[in-house]
C-alpha cells in the first residue's frame, strides 16, 4: 500500500468512525430467479409487493449481469468484486463435501466494512464452502454472524422432507447419497434436517434482531441475504403456500418477498430506511428444465448454465429513498460492482488485488453513467484454453463459444439444452443487444458494413483482458471427502440417516 493511500484510509476511517449517519447495507440475492420472473420486468402472476415497493421508489436496472450462470462461481463474484477466475470457483460449483471453498485471502464485502466497525451478518444459502471444522464458513469471511443452510438445499435427500404445509413432500430428485442439509448458526449445526415450513421464520427473526440490535446500538450493519428461494426444490411455510395463481415457485417467490418485507418494516420502525442501500438481484438466470417449476428467462434467450442472456441478466434493484432517485436505468451494470460501490459509500478501502467491478455511486445517486463499457462470460467450466464464451461491448455481444446446459433443457429453443454441443464461432457471432436481446438475428457483413470494424474492437477489448486475467487455483477441482459432510451427530452410523438432530 503506497503513503497516499494509507492516508487516504486513515481519513476514511477517522471519518467514519466519528461521522453518525454511516450508510446501512441490505444486499439481497435470489436464486436461479430469471429476467422475467417479476411482476416488475413482466411476468403476469408473481405476487412480490415489497419487491414491486423497491422497484417503484428505486432505480431498477435492465442490463445488469451476473458472472456465472450457476451458484457458487457468481456468489464469489458478487462477495469480491472478481471473477470467479481469480479466485478459483469453478468449474461448476461447491458440494457439502467439497475440500475447497472460497480462499480465506479473497476479501469480502463484509471484510471491506469490518474495519468501520460495521456489524455483519449472513443469512441463507452461502454455497463457497463449508470445509473442515467450517474453514470455509460466513464467520470466517468478515461475518460476525450466520444462519442457514450452507450450500443448496437440494444438496441432500429431500424426497422425505415437507416442503409445503400441511405435510405436501418436496418433488423430485434432490442430490441423493449425501445427508440431509443442516441448519447452521454460526459454524454449530441447529436442526437436520433444517425445517422448510419454519426456515422463513427463522431467518426472519434473525434479520430483525439483527437490525435492531445494530441501530439500537448505533452501530452501522451489512446484512447479506442469499435466499434459497426460488431455487428447486421449492418450499414455502404457511404464510405463502397456496397464495399464488403462479403454483409452487409463485409461492415461494412470495415467500422471500414476506420476508423482504419484513425486513423494510423493520427498517422503518427502527428509523435506518432512509439511511439503508438496499440492493436486490439474484445468482444466475432460471433452471428452465425444471419446466414450470423453474422460473422465467423473459424476453432473453436460454437460462440457467448458458452464457446466453438468459443465464446471466438479471433483474436488479437499488433502493434508498432520499438518495437514489426512483427510475429505470440501462447502464451495464454487474454484481462485480456492488462491492467497490459499497466500499465508496462507506469510505472504506478498497482491497488491494485486481478488481474487476467499478464503482457505481454516480450512477445510482447522481444518474451519471456507467464506468462499465464491458461485460465477460465465462461459461460454468472456465479454462485458459478457451477463455470467455461471450463479451458484451457496449450493446454489442459477441459470442466466441456456444453451448446449451443440463439446465436449459426443455424449451422449445434448440440453442438451450445439454445437446447443443460446444460449437467455436470465427468470426464470432454478434449481436445488436438492444435492437434484438432475444440474440436471434446474428449481425450480417451485408447489413452491416462497419461489421468488420467492430470485430476488431471487440477482439482487441478481448485480448487486452485475458493477457491479464490470472485464473486462480482450482477449488473445485481438489474434489470431495465424505467426512466432511456436514452432521450433527459427527460419529454416528450409519449415515446419512442418523445426522438427525
Ligand atoms: C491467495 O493465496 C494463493 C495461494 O498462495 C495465491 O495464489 C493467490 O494469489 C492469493 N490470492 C489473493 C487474492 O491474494
Ligand atoms: C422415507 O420414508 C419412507 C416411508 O416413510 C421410509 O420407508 C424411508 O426409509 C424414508 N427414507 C429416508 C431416507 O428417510
Ligand atoms: C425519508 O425520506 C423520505 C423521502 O425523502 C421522507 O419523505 C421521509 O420523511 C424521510 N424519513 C425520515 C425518518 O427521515
Amino acid at each position: 500500500m503506497n503513503m497516499n493511500l494509507l492516508l487516504l484510509c486513515l481519513n476514511a476511517l477517522l471519518f467514519c468512525c466519528c461521522s453518525s449517519s454511516r450508510t446501512n447495507f441490505v444486499l439481497l440475492f435470489a436464486d436461479d430467479l430469471g429476467f422475467g420472473d417479476l411482476g416488475c420486468y413482466g411476468h403476469p402472476s408473481s405476487v412480490t409487493p415489497n419487491l414491486d415497493r423497491l422497484a417503484a421508489g428505486g432505480l431498477r436496472f435492465t442490463d445488469f449481469y451476473c458472472t456465472s450462470p450457476v451458484c457458487s462461481p457468481s456468489r464469489a463474484s458478487l462477495l469480491t468484486g472478481r471473477y470467479q477466475t481469480r479466485s478459483g470457483i469453478y468449474p461448476g460449483v461447491l458440494y457439502p463435501s467439497s475440500i475447497g471453498g472460497l480462499p480465506l485471502n479473497e476479501t469480502t464485502i463484509a471484510e471491506v466494512l469490518k474495519p468501520l466497525g460495521y456489524a455483519t451478518a449472513a443469512i441463507g444459502k452461502w454455497h463457497l464452502g463449508v470445509g473442515a471444522d467450517g474453514e470455509f464458513l460466513p464467520t470466517r469471511q468478515g461475518f460476525d454472524q450466520y444462519l442457514g443452510i450452507p450450500y443448496s438445499h437440494d444438496m441432500g435427500p429431500c424426497w422425505n422432507l415437507t416442503c409445503f404445509p400441511p405435510d405436501v413432500k418436496c418433488v423430485g430428485l434432490c442430490d441423493i447419497g449425501t445427508v440431509t442439509v443442516p441448519l447452521m448458526h454460526n459454524e454449530i449445526i441447529k436442526q437436520q434436517p433444517v425445517n422448510f415450513l419454519d426456515l422463513e421464520r427463522a431467518y426472519r427473526d434473525f434479520a430483525t434482531d439483527f437490525i435492531s440490535t445494530s441501530a439500537k446500538k448505533k452501530q452501522p450493519f451489512f446484512l447479506y441475504y442469499p435466499s434459497h428461494h426460488t431455487h428447486y426444490p421449492q418450499y414455502a411455510g404457511p404464510g405463502a403456500a397456496g397464495r399464488t395463481s403462479r403454483g409452487k415457485f409463485g409461492d415461494a417467490l412470495l415467500e422471500f418477498d414476506n420476508t423482504i418485507g419484513n425486513i423494510l418494516t423493520t427498517l422503518e420502525k427502527m428509523g435506518v430506511l432512509n439511511n439503508t442501500l438496499i440492493f436486490f438481484t439474484s445468482d444466475n438466470g432460471p433452471e428452465l428444465m425444471r419446466m414450470s417449476r423453474g422460473g422465467n428467462a423473459g424476453l432473453l434467450k436460454c437460462g440457467k448454465g448458458t452464457t446466453y442472456e438468459g443465464g446471466m441478466r438479471e433483474p436488479a434493484i437499488a433502493f434508498w429513498p432520499g438518495t437514489i432517485r426512483p427510475g429505470v436505468t440501462h447502464e451495464i451494470a454487474s454484481t462485480l460492482d456492488i462491492l467497490p460501490t459499497i466500499a465508496s459509500l462507506a469510505g472504506a478501502c478498497l482491497p488491494q488485488v485486481v478488481l474487476d467491478g467499478v464503482d457505481m455511486t454516480e450512477m445510482l445517486v447522481h444518474q451519471g453513467k456507467s464506468k462499465r463499457g464491458t461485460m465477460m462470460f465465462y461459461p460454468t467450466d472456465p479454462s485458459e484454453k478457451y477463455g470467455m464464451f461471450a463479451l458484451r461491448l457496449g450493446k454489442y455481444k459477441a459470442h466466441f463459444y456456444t453451448r446449451g446446459a443440463t439446465h436449459s433443457g426443455t424449451t422449445p429453443d434448440q440453442d438451450c439444452p445439454v445437446f447443443a454441443l460446444l460449437k467455436a464461432h470465427d468470426p464470432p457471432l454478434v449481436f445488436d443487444l438492444e435492437a434484438d436481446p432475444s440474440e436471434n438475428y446474428p449481425l450480417s457483413p451485408e447489413e452491416r458494413p462497419d461489421l468488420q470494424a467492430l470485430l476488431e474492437r471487440i477482439k482487441k477489448v478481448k485480448e487486452q483482458f485475458e493477457a491479464f486475467m490470472v485464473f486462480g487455483e482450482s477449488q473445485i477441482s481438489k474434489g470431495e471427502d465424505p467426512n466432511l459432510e456436514p452432521c450433527c451427530n459427527p460419529q454416528c452410523s450409519p449415515r446419512p440417516s442418523c445426522c438427525r438432530c
